[in-house]
């Protein structure tokens, strides 16, 4: 078993990732139920392969449990699935000893988290990812919360889980496009601050990232999180390639795929500020099923920039590659940004 520990004072918590820990649950999960009493939150799809197992561990351990699910998708991360998942908290009801459990990926975890940061003031929470994404990036770190129409998670909390149980069978059910996606951060990682990691990865991993290599991409964003929990300044070296690939995302209609954003998006910034691990990064990408061609137009991209929400004024802060292992935050004009990637465009038509 691979043990993460979060050292965040009275909010402390561990990540333990280990093949066939769903069915051993509760040995964890029990000491931080003192009430005895669960709420399971998760989508249908997942709640029908590995919910009544979750459910069997904990009531053997002596835990009620009862379950609510929600249609799976993004679209499910709304205020009306946070109302539902809040109602069946109260219909158990869930006091300030028991506790919520996420079963799946980062909707179902940061849905889960936000339910559980304001239900009775906050209580507590336990994360089970489902999904490589989940268990590398959302369900550690504390980032909750919900979208509204006019724009992806406009309302959230701050809320540390308890506990992270990452069973890595359970990311076998997934397709093969999900675990991508899921590579992508952990190419991220390697690109940020570990050159070690992204020799590992570069070659491939479909399926195949181990719990050691899981461990350290846990490791590097809780490094990160301990800096910076509340987002200020060094954590948001999380979003490499996110803020172009939240571009790419939107103004492909959600067509492309986050990972595949991802990874679209450092492609990105590699071309336009380190094009010497950009050929380098292509080569990991494509191993890792992941595209390394964007069929939207750079312009477009550039127009769907000027609404990120992360802008303050008419500046927006990118994480720029130096090299495999190192990156920067630098802020910049946004006019400039749309300047360059219509730039990369023109220079491409040419070509
Ligand atoms: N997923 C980025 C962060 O947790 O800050």
């Amino acid at each position: 078993m691979q043990t993460v520990s979060v050292p965040l004072g009275e909010r402390a918590y561990d990540v333990r990732i280990a093949s066939g820990l769903l069915d051993r649950a509760a040995e964890y999960c029990l000491p931080l139920i003192p009430g005895k009493r669960a709420l399971l939150v998760s989508d249908q799809t997942v709640y029908a392969l590995y919910g009544q197992r979750l459910t069997e561990a904990l009531t053997a351990a002596g835990v009620r449990v009862a379950a609510v699910t929600f249609p799976p998708g993004e679209a499910s991360k709304s205020l009306a699935t946070y109302e539902k998942i809040l109602q069946a908290a109260a219909a158990v009801p869930l006091t300030g000893g028991d506790a919520f459990v996420a079963l799946g990926g980062g909707v179902t975890g940061d849905l889960t988290g936000f339910a559980a940061a304001t239900y009775h003031r906050g209580i507590r929470f336990m994360q089970v990812p489902t999904t490589l994404l989940a268990a590398v990036d959302s369900s550690v770190g504390g980032k909750t919360g919900v979208n509204l129409p006019a724009g992806k998670n406009l309302v959230g909390a701050f809320w540390q889980p308890r506990l992270v149980l990452c069973d890595p069978d359970l990311l076998q059910t997934l397709a093969p496009a999900r675990y991508a996606d899921g590579l992508a951060e952990c190419l991220k990682y390697g690109v940020l601050w570990d050159e070690a990691l992204f020799s590992q990865l570069e070659q491939g991993a479909l399926f195949r990232v181990t719990e050691e290599q899981t461990a350290r991409c846990v490791e590097l964003k809780r490094d990160v999180v301990l800096l910076d929990e509340r987002d200020g300044g060094q954590r948001q070296l999380l979003n490499l390639g996110h803020t172009i690939g939240h571009a790419i995302e939107q103004s492909s209609g959600y067509a492309v795929s986050h990972g595949a954003a991802v990874g679209l998006g450092m492609l990105l910034m590699a071309r336009l500020f380190c094009p010497a691990i950009a050929g380098r990064l292509a080569r990991a990408l494509e191993a890792n099923g992941l595209p390394t061609q964007l069929h939207l137009s750079l312009t477009q991209v550039a127009e769907a920039l000027t609404q990120d929400k992360k802008r303050v004024g008419g500046e927006i802060t990118l994480v720029v590659p130096q090299q495999i292992g190192q990156c920067e935050l630098r802020k910049l004009p946004v006019a400039e940004v749309q300047n360059l990637l219509c730039s990369v465009e023109a220079k491409e038509e040419m070509a």
